[in-house]
């Protein structure tokens, strides 16, 4: 039987990556560092089928180095890399794989959030430099209950943190462009963006990188938040200015800092906002279970393999039918 024809530009899970090869002549790119442009744009001349990772820019240049692409997966549900009109224009489906990531993620946000008000992290860090002593004086952390939780993004994980929380005896307040009536069931008010911005102690940031959303939060947005604030980004890097939010963080305009998305991403050793006691940071590990990346590899693999047999994907992002 004649295989289909794919290119990868990273690792999959094993499961999945097993029933790719079964269907398809796979060319994986498997080391740490991106895939060079050219050797990407090489192997794309007869490619059919595109797997791709975050660090790989779909653009209008690399779509036309691949005539015979069909389809382009990714094992992520965001999609801010893929200029998703070119990728329409030449007729080519992209999906990606929501849904299955959502209690990992909403897990990793409130993981975030309580590590964050208890300083688990500096207990550790204290425990094991061999500095506890009885009567040590670490810094306090805050109590969750009965304080209000501004979720910026109310998509499945937003309401998926909202219940978290609720659980905490958090009050949950929300911003969503659309209003979401049904996640209101569960105890989340809708607020304006500048209303919940004055009223949340704490903001978790969940809302998709895209031109309305980049630099959503800057000094204007940290200014008129709570000192005692503490605020989560588990989304993309960009939504925040990076310099903004390591002012407000010194001076004192917000009180803490957890972030699992950065700008730059990774962030430089020895960048300024690593230098600070008030800030976590975690490297993009909202998804990073083996049981959701697991299924997020079956699912990029599921639209795969129907989008190569000319199938509907069953998470497709564009058009839905094949070229
Ligand atoms: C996602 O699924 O978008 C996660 O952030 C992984 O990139």
């Amino acid at each position: 039987m004649n295989k289909y024809k794919v290119v990868m530009t990273g690792g999959l899970m094993v499961p999945a990556l097993e029933r790719i090869q079964k269907e398809c002549a796979v060319k994986q790119w498997e080391k740490v560092d991106p895939i060079p442009r050219e050797i990407l744009f090489d192997w794309l001349k007869d490619a059919e089928g595109l797997i791709v990772t975050g660090n790989i820019r779909v653009d209008e240049e690399l779509l036309q180095h691949a005539p015979k692409l069909k389809v382009i997966v990714q094992a992520a549900v965001g999609y801010d890399n893929i200029d998703i009109e070119a990728c329409t224009r030449h007729g080519i489906l992209f999906g990606n794989t929501p849904g299955v990531l959502v209690d990992a993620t909403a897990d990793l946000a409130f993981s975030l959030l309580l590590c964050s008000a208890r300083r688990i992290h500096e207990g550790w860090d204290f425990v094991r430099a061999g500095s506890w002593r009885p009567g040590y004086n670490m810094s306090f952390g805050i109590d969750l209950a009965g304080k209000t939780l501004g979720i910026v993004g109310m998509g499945q994980i937003g309401a998926a943190v909202a219940k978290r929380a609720r659980a905490f005896g958090m009050n949950v307040i929300y911003y969503n462009r659309n209003r979401r009536i049904d996640d209101e069931k569960i105890g989340a008010t809708y607020e304006t963006f500048d209303v919940l911005l004055g009223k949340a102690d704490c903001v978790i940031v969940l809302t998709p990188l895209s031109k309305e959303t980049r630099g959503l939060f800057g000094r204007e947005q940290f200014s008129r938040m709570k000192p005692t604030a503490y605020f989560i980004n588990v989304s993309r890097g960009p939504v925040v200015d990076t310099d903004a939010l390591l002012d407000a963080l010194k001076t004192g305009k917000i009180a803490y800092g957890a972030l699992d998305v950065t700008d730059p991403e990774p962030l430089p050793g020895d960048h300024p906002l690593l230098k600070l006691s008030n800030i976590l940071v975690t490297p993009h590990i909202g998804s990073a279970t083996t049981e959701t990346r697991t299924a997020m590899a079956q699912l990029a693999a599921d639209n795969l393999l129907a989008g190569l047999a000319g199938r509907p994907l069953p998470a497709c992002v564009n058009i839905n039918k094949g070229k």
